[in-house]
């Protein structure tokens, strides 16, 4: 089972992930891959307005992860951890790193969403969406959802 969206612009993108947003819980994993540039920030970016959180979402090139805290005038009720797995290395479970960075979160309590460099696989973690941005030659984006264990495949019906 699996989603496919076309995303025409960034607007797109934004709107996706808010769309998305509204099946998350504390807890969740999602693993964005696609090459530089494909969106994955775009994406982070739809999805932290959805989830109601402070702060700008800017591509964590530079710390290994971020830390947003919902803002509850905007509906917000759950973190959301923002991380670079360029940055965590690629051979250990992203979870047990995370919560290793002291981050003053964890991701029972957090919605988590790494982004991965091209070529990256995904890890032995447990239930986790994977979220795979490709950039078409007429610049659109296409983002295919597959669901990784746990209820994931139930709760993308509520896309299709
Ligand atoms: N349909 C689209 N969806 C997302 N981004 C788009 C789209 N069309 C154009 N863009 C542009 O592409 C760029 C996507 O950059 P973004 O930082 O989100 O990519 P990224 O995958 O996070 O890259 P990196 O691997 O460097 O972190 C932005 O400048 C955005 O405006
Ligand atoms: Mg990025």
């Amino acid at each position: 089972m699996r989603v496919t969206v076309t995303l025409p612009t960034v607007e797109d993108t934004h709107a996706f992930g808010r769309r998305l947003a509204g099946l998350l819980r504390a807890g969740d994993l999602l693993l964005l891959t696609g090459p530089l540039g494909a969106g994955k920030t775009a994406l982070t970016q739809g999805l932290g307005a959805g989830l109601g959180v402070r702060g700008d979402i800017t591509s964590p090139t530079f710390v290994i992860a971020r830390v947003h805290r919902p803002d509850p005038t905007r509906g917000g009720t759950v973190d959301l951890v923002h991380a670079d797995a360029y940055r965590l290395g690629d051979a250990t479970d992203p979870r047990a790193e995370i919560d290793d960075l002291d981050l003053d979160a964890s991701v029972d309590d957090s919605v988590t969403v790494v982004e991965w460099g091209e070529g990256l696989v995904e890890q032995l973690v447990d239930a986790h969406l994977r979220v795979c941005i490709d950039r078409r030659d007429d610049d659109t984006r296409v983002v295919e959802l597959t669901p990784v264990g746990g209820d994931w495949a139930q709760r993308l019906t509520a896309l299709g």
